[in-house]
This record gives C-alpha cells, structure tokens and sequence, in this order.
C-alpha cells in the first residue's frame, strides 16, 4: 500500500502503489493519473435520478417503554444508526460525465476496457457519445442486469433493470478471460447433454442477479451499492490477476473490494467523505489520499 508521504500529487507513479483510495472529485484527480496505464475501468455514476439518494439504517429494540407497537403486541423502540446520502440531479448530464468518460479511454491500456453503469434515464445519451469516444467498433455489450426487488408502478412497465455498456479500447486486442467466467445453470438442463447441464453455461449479456439484500453481509448502509456478484464477474472477466481495476464513482466501495478479493490493484475515487469512511473500513485500508477537498 503506498503511504501518504510516498503519495506524491500531481504525479502518481502506479509502478510504486498498490492500491490507492483517493477522496476527490473524479474532474480533478484522474488528469494526474498516467495515460494507458488502466487495465479496467468500472463505473456506477449517479443516474440522474432527479433526487438526493438517501439510505438511512434503523435498529429497533423491544422496549416496554415506548408506545410503537410491532409484531405479537409487543413495543419496540427504533433507532437510526446511520444514514449516508450523494446528490443526484444534474441539469447537464453529459457535460458532467462526458470529460470523464473522454479521460477514461486515455487511461486504459491497449487491452483496457470500460465499463458504465447506468439505468434508462440516461443511457442512451451516453451510449452514442460513446460511440464517438471509442469508435463504434470497439462496443462490446449492453449488459442488462435484471433484478425483480422494490417498488412497482402500477401505470407502466415496472422498471426492474439495469444497463451496464462495455468498451473495449482495441476490440479483438482487449482482455477476455472467457474459461475464467464463472458459469451458471442452464434453464433448461433437459435440453442439453447431461454433461453440459452440469458445467453450466457461460452468462449471455442478461445477468439475473439480486440486488444486495438490506440484511445481507455485503450491507454497507451506503445507498445504490451494487452487488459484489456483478463486479466478480466484470473483474474476472476483464482483468487479470495483477491488474489496476479504476472505479471513480466508488460509494462503497464494491469495486474495491472484489478487486482486492481477486487479487488485483485497484483505484478508487470518491469526492463524498462518507463513502470513504466506509470503504476505508470495507476493505481495512490505512491511507486516504485526499485531492482538491
Ligand atoms: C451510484 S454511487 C456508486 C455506488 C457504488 N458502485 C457501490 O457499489 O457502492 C455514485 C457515487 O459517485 C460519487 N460521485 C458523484 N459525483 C462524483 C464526482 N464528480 N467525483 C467523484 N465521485 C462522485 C457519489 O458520491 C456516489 O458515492
């Protein structure tokens, strides 16, 4: 792990780092890293959802005190233990990511790839600025991920998806770990050889995959984390062991945190001091690099 004195703003030489947790708007960080030296990008910018996203955590107690009443009669007494929140509503969406995005493709290696996480709002913008930035060419996927958890409009379709769009620097140069891809069950086993049924098969661009559960172990408190499923995937797949895996909108920190478990290096960014805080405890790390805060 580099210290903070051998962190050396506005140069940072990855070849003496490991990893690097660094609290700073992404705008004013990722100019000083080095140009194709990113083996993987990942990133889970805010939506634009139009709102502040809040997560508050309660804990309720069974207390004979307190007049909420709960489950068999009995009262309980309920206190908030935490609450983390990150601005949402932007009133120009691509002039906000497109420069970072633009940075992104500079920083991968020739065999880099960039993955964007968003939902309906906006990726279609982004998909065809995108376009422009690594040439049409080098688009891999759309990856839906599709998971069936919270509120449902009963005016429209509820909207219960995700959209990851992958790009690789140089397709057909780019990282693609296809044997080390985890596989899955086929949905129709008796379709298939007994011998394929129990390989499984390789995940097509649709990821069926549960959000992280509000008891789960993953749980972090940190609203619109993702789950550590879809980054062990994309890691896997795009990476390998020894990689610099770069995430600038880090929150949690998952990013960090499957890199970290597969034995890559990572970079993450955040400007919100509390994520910090969490991935700082997520992951055990000593240093925090702090930038233009
Ligand atoms: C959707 S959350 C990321 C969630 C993360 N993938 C996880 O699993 O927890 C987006 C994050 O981007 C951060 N953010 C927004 N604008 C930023 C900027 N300009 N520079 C750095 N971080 C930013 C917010 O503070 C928030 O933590």
């Amino acid at each position: 792990m580099c210290s903070s004195q051998a962190f050396d703003f506005p140069d940072i030489t990855l070849s003496n780092c490991s990893d690097l947790l660094i609290e700073a708007d992404a705008e004013d960080v990722l100019d000083f890293l080095p140009d194709n030296s990113i083996d993987l990008i990942y990133i889970d910018p805010p939506f634009n959802t139009g709102s502040t996203q809040r997560l508050a955590s309660i804990k309720a107690e069974q207390d004979t005190t307190s007049v909420r009443a709960g489950f068999g009669g009995r009262t309980y007494k309920t206190t908030l233990v935490s609450s983390h929140s990150y601005e949402d509503s932007f009133s120009d969406y691509l002039g906000f990511l497109l420069p970072l995005l633009e940075r992104s493709y500079k920083l991968l290696a020739s065999h880099g790839t960039l993955y964007v996480h968003l939902d309906y709002r906006e990726v279609h913008y982004v998909k065809v600025e995108l376009d422009q930035i690594f040439g049409r060419s080098n688009f891999m996927n759309e990856i839906i991920w599709a998971y069936d958890f919270g509120g449902r409009s009963k005016q429209k379709w509820p909207a219960k998806h995700d959209t990851i769009l992958a790009y690789a620097k140089d397709l057909g140069n780019h990282i693609f770990n296809y044997e080390a891809i985890e596989r899955i069950p086929y949905m129709a086993p008796g379709l298939v050889t007994k011998e394929k049924a129990s390989k499984g098969k390789v995940p097509t661009d649709v990821w069926w995959q549960t959000i992280v559960h509000t008891t789960g172990k993953e749980r972090t408190g940190y609203p619109t984390q993702k789950p550590e499923a879809i980054l062990r995937r994309i890691i896997e797949a795009s990476s390998n062991p020894g990689a610099w895996v770069l995430d600038f909108f880090a929150g949690s920190g998952t990013t960090a945190c499957v890199a970290q478990k597969l034995g890559r290096r990572f970079i993450a960014v955040d400007r919100n001091p509390e994520a910090i805080k969490i991935i700082k405890n997520r992951i055990n790390m000593a240093n925090v690099h702090k930038f233009g805060c």
